[in-house]
This record gives C-alpha cells, sequence and structure tokens, in this order.
C-alpha cells in the first residue's frame, strides 16, 4: 500500500504506489489491528499513526490464544468523486480489489495467509477502526468501511467473535482527526443509494459459499505460496515495486503463446490471492486477442470455473466456436477485434495497441439476489484482484498492464450476444509492450528504496 515512485514533469511531482488506483486518487485507506493498537497507515511517511488502543484484553480475547494481525481497508469516495461523478462508487470498489490481492500477495511472500473475515459487518469494522466517530471526523468527508482481514501464519487462524473488539472500540479513548479535503462539495446522491443498498450486515445466509469452517482449510489455502516465477523474494520484491501503468502501448510487439496461458492458469481461484475471499469465483473474461504468437486474432473465452461453461455457450452468440485452445480457454470468433476493443474501452488506444485487452464478465443478477446486494462491491473486489495479478504477470513479463475502469458495457454484451443482466461487464484490462514518456523522471518512493523504473 506504500509509495513505489516519485514521477515529475518540469514543476509537478506525485507519487505513485505499490496498487493502482483510477485516475491515481487513492480513495483506500489502510489500518492495522495489531496486539490491541489500531493503526492507520500514512503512506508518505510509510509509518503508521496510533489511534487507539483496545483495553481490557479484548484483543487476546478475540485471537483466542493465536497470533495474528488485522488489515482492514476503508474508502474516501470523494476522492474519485470530485473527478469522476458516479463513476466513484465502483472505481473505489475496483481499486478495494487490487489493495486485498497487493496485501494478500505480500502476505504470501512471508508465509502468510491473508482472509477477508465475512463474520464482520461493515458498521463493527467503521466501530473498530473508528471511522464511524463523528467527533473525530468534524467537516471532513466520510470515511466507509470497506472489509478487514486477518493475516496469520498457517495454522494460527483463531480469529474470534468481532462484537467484543466492538464494545472495546467504544470504551477505547481515541487520537487524531481527519483532514477536511475540499472546502466545497457536488452532490453525488447515487453514490451515498448504493452505499446504502451495498452495506454489508456480516455473515448472512450464504448458502453456496465455501466459507472456512475449519482450521485445517485454512492451513491448506495457506500453504499455497504465491510464486511469480521470477526467482527469489528479492526479486519478486524487486517486481511488485516496479509495477506501473502502460500509458501506451507500441502496437507491434507480441506475447508467447505458453506465457499468456501460464497467465491466464494464475486466475485460477484456489491460488493467491484469490484464496482471501470467501466466495467462488464469479467473474470469468472475454478476451480480444491481438498479439499472441500461435494465437490467431480473435475473442476468446477464459473461465475461471468450468462450470458455467454451457451457460456461456447457450447465452453468448450462435455463431461462436467454442474451440478448446488450452484449459479453461476457448477461442469464440477468429477475426481482428482492434477496433471493436478499442470501441469498447471508451476509444482508448491501450486496448487495441497491446497484445491483448479483456473484458471482465460477472455473473450479476442471481449473485444479488442469493448473497444480497453488498455482494454488487464484492464483484468488483474480485475483478481487481484480477486486475492485480495480471499487472504482476505483466511485469514478470517484460511488459506491462493498465486496467480500464471506463469503458461501454452494453456494447461489451452485444458483441458478446448477451442479454439480460445475469452477465454484466464489470472491469477491463489491457497488457503490452509500453512506450514510456521520456519527458518524466523518476525516483524511488521512498529515499532508503533503490530507484525504481
Ligand atoms: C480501477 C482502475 C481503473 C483504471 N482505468 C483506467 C483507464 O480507463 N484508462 C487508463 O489509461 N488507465 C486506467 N487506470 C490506470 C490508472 O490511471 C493508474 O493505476 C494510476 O494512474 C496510477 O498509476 P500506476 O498504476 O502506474 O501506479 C485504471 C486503474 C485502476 C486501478
Amino acid at each position: 500500500m506504500g509509495l513505489s515512485a516519485w514521477k515529475a514533469y518540469r514543476d509537478s511531482r506525485w507519487a505513485l504506489r505499490v496498487n493502482p488506483s483510477s485516475g491515481n486518487l487513492h480513495p483506500t485507506e489502510a489500518y492495522v489491528v495489531h496486539d490491541g493498537h489500531v493503526l492507520h497507515y500514512a503512506p508518505r511517511e510509510h509509518a503508521v499513526e496510533e489511534r487507539a488502543v483496545l483495553p481490557d484484553g479484548a484483543w487476546a480475547a478475540f485471537l483466542g490464544g493465536g497470533n495474528g494481525f488485522l488489515v482492514a481497508l476503508t474508502s474516501i469516495q470523494w476522492r474519485e468523486a470530485w473527478k469522476y461523478g458516479e463513476r466513484a462508487f465502483r472505481y473505489c470498489q475496483h481499486d478495494v480489489g487490487h489493495a486485498i490481492a497487493a496485501m494478500r500477495l505480500s502476505a504470501s511472500l512471508f508465509g502468510w495467509t491473508l482472509r477477508l473475515l465475512p463474520e464482520w459487518s461493515d458498521e463493527q469494522i467503521a466501530a473498530v477502526l473508528g471511522v464511524d466517530r463523528d467527533e473525530d471526523r468534524g467537516g471532513a468527508e466520510p470515511e466507509h468501511p470497506e472489509c478487514v482481514a486477518l493475516v496469520a501464519a498457517p495454522g494460527q487462524w483463531r480469529a474470534g467473535d468481532p462484537a467484543p473488539l466492538v464494545a472495546a472500540a467504544r470504551r477505547a479513548a481515541w487520537r487524531g482527526r481527519a483532514n477536511v479535503l475540499s472546502q466545497g462539495h457536488d452532490e453525488w446522491p447515487i453514490i451515498e443509494q448504493v452505499t446504502e443498498a451495498t452495506k454489508y450486515p456480516g455473515r448472512s445466509s450464504t448458502p453456496d459459499s465455501h466459507l472456512p469452517t475449519s482450521k485445517s482449510d485454512l492451513e491448506e489455502s495457506g500453504a499455497q505460496r504465491w510464486n511469480l516465477g521470477v526467482g527469489s523474494w528479492e526479486s519478486t520484491r524487486a517486481l511488485i515495486l516496479q509495477r506501473r501503468s502502460a500509458l501506451a502501448f507500441d502496437g507491434q510487439s507480441s506475447l508467447g503463446r505458453d506465457r499468456f496461458i501460464a497467465m491466464l492458469a494464475r486466475l485460477q481461484p484456489a491460488a493467491p490471492p484469490f484464496d482471501a475471499f470467501d466466495w467462488r469465483p464469479h467473474v470469468h473474461l472475454a478476451l480480444f486477442v491481438h498479439r499472441v504468437e500461435g494465437l490467431v486474432p480473435g475473442v476468446y473465452a477464459y473461465l475461471r470455473d468450468s462450470a458455467v461453461l454451457g451457460e456461456w455457450r447457450s447465452g453468448m452468440r450462435s455463431q461462436f466456436l467454442w474451440e478448446p485452445v488450452a484449459d479453461h480457454l476457448f477461442l469464440l470468433l477468429p477475426i481482428d477485434v482492434m477496433w471493436a476493443a478499442n470501441r469498447v474501452s471508451c476509444d482508448q488506444e491501450i486496448a487495441s495497441d497491446g497484445y491483448f485487452s479483456l473484458g471482465m464478465i460477472a455473473r450479476l443478477a442471481s449473485a444479488l439476489r442469493d448473497r444480497g446486494e453488498s455482494f454488487y462491491r464484492r464483484l468488483f473486489w474480485e475483478c481487481g484482484a484480477i486486475g492485480q495479478v495480471l499487472y504482476l504477470e505483466a511485469e514478470a513479463a517484460g511488459s506491462r498492464g493498465t486496467g480500464i475502469g471506463c469503458f461501454y458495457d452494453d456494447a461489451v454484451h452485444e458483441l458478446l450476444g448477451l442479454t439480460g443482466d445475469e452477465w454484466q461487464s464489470l472491469y477491463h484490462f489491457s497488457m503490452g509492450k509500453a512506450v514510456d514518456d521520456p519527458r518524466l523522471t523518476t525516483e524511488p518512493g521512498y529515499s532508503w528504496e533503490t530507484a525504481a523504473k
């Protein structure tokens, strides 16, 4: 969640971070609850600010003799809304997904598990982080709770009921006041409405979920180390720190077929970062392949759960071939899709000038019916996590990715032949060989780091 670079152009200087963010506006705030201390992360200093100490042994009781700490995320929607208006809501959610994945992959480098805790309601998260304390907020913009996760060594997972922690937070002495960002604000009532409608009530009836029911489930997933395939811990760390969004692609380089297929395989749901989630995969890919060696350009489908094959086949255009190319990957239509990919991604050239771009297609209507409207936010988190993996895979392949939050969903649905609201395009992504802007200078995020790219 920290800074990874400072860029400068003439008199302007701006920071970039390990996790990406729509418009580099970074609405996501991170917190740590460690040993009963509630800590807010300050990225500029790469330090934590203590907000409170939870009294009366509440923390030890919560851990129940185990070991671990909590990380939690919130969003300050105004950071996106002043620029993007109503789109701010989903951009905040995408960013949360990227951040969850960034944290999960970091935890994995230490051999730790990181799991979202589905028992916690948004209200409980807000109480323990102190972001519901109007007295500390003053006139500052609201900060909304998103998620909380337990980080632990495998086998150390004992997180208990949040209620005693909430009670302790209510009794604690708090320090610190929020900053006011803007004096004036445009109103975007729909953001408030969707925020209200998608509040998470805590663990509810989630019939088909694969919530961890025993410690052994977690031990098993904790044993799965994430591996970018670049060798040492240090080189993986270096790749994480060098992650950047491409501003433009060269329009001619290509990606090897095996590499492409290996990247897609990293999106399978059992592996980190997806083991942070307590739900089965709801998001699959519609790919626009332009320049992958050995693959004919065209529209492809990559299914993160093979069970949806029949449904997609019958729900999409009847002309699609569904020719198997590799595990979970199907060729639908061999055709030059550069123009179409560009068009559906808001006419952005990054969608046509790279190796490929893609739309993340989520199961929407029945997912919200079965799991409640709060699941809408979680669908974006899943998309963000897919994006984060692809960003890092791009770096490992000597390439670069870019998340694309601006796209025309109806045009994507039409292209695929999808009707109704069961499947919905929620996020796009592109990858290719980046063309850097030579006018920008780069310095490391912190003085103690070596120079980043
Ligand atoms: C959810 C999301 C949506 C984005 N949408 C776009 C987009 O539509 N077009 C674009 O050029 N970049 C897009 N980006 C890239 C951001 O502009 C980029 O992450 C930000 O400027 C920070 O730069 P960095 O990724 O190099 O740290 C998006 C990033 C995210 C996380």
